[in-house]
């Protein structure tokens, strides 16, 4: 009560404020620390908090991947667009523990090195296969199956990129998509694509202020 009445109404409204506007990333729980390996990547996932400004998915976002993987037990992932590697550090994170490796692609030179510095710094390198190129075809020329896909590049292309990795998704396997709550033509008929899709299951993780769409196979 003492306190209640020590709060003003305006600083009531700002303290609202810094909560809604607080970065996501310093929100997250991030996992617990078992081993070397994760005690580095931590140090270098809380010193970059706040620093990521190249597109990048935030922390709260990068949990989601990190634990769909481990949910899944997923070990053939691939990432379109690494930018500077934030997203591309919680999946092999993952793939750390369940034994798998990742495949992503980027098309800008700038961000691409920066991207493999950051795999580096975080000790997370040796589970990443990091390409620089177009995915438009780079994608389409990839070999083999996979259990996790994270599209995070141009918007207008998600439907081709999601049409070119079904075939190649196992069964159970999973295709993720970022920023799903965008308003724009392309993301609506992207997401009513895959929610219609008779071989997907689809869902739209609520937590995600950007949105992210998990569409497992059946
Ligand atoms: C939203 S950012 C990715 C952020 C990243 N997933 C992260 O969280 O750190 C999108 C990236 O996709 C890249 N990109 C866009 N079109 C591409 C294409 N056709 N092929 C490969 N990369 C592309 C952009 O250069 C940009 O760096």
């Amino acid at each position: 009560m003492f306190i209640m009445k020590k709060i003003t109404k305006p600083s009531f409204i700002l303290l609202l404020t810094v909560m809604f506007y607080l970065p996501a990333n310093i929100m997250a729980q991030y996992p617990e620390a078992e081993n070397e390996l994760d005690r580095k990547v931590l140090a270098f996932l809380k010193g970059q908090s706040g620093q990521w400004r190249d597109m990048n998915v935030p922390a709260s976002d990068g949990i989601i991947l990190y634990d769909l993987i481990l949910k899944g037990n997923y070990k053939r992932a691939v990432e379109i667009g690494t930018s500077t590697g934030h997203s591309g550090i919680w999946i092999a994170w993952a793939l750390s523990k369940t034994g798998g490796k990742l495949i992503t692609f980027e098309i800008d030179k700038d961000r691409y090195e920066e991207a493999l510095a950051n795999f580096k710094k975080a000790g997370v390198e040796e589970y990443i296969d990091a390409h620089l190129g177009n995915a438009h075809q780079l994608v389409p020329e990839l070999k083999g199956s996979y259990d996790f896909v994270f599209s995070d590049a141009d918007k207008d292309w998600y439907k081709n990129y999601f049409i070119d990795m079904a075939p190649k998704l196992v069964k159970n396997g999973c295709f993720v998509a970022h920023n799903t709550n965008m308003r724009s033509g392309v993301m609506r008929e992207f997401v009513e694509y895959i929610q219609n899709h008779k071989d997907f299951t689809t869902t739209l993780d609520k937590n995600s202020r950007s949105g992210i769409s998990i569409s497992y196979k059946k």
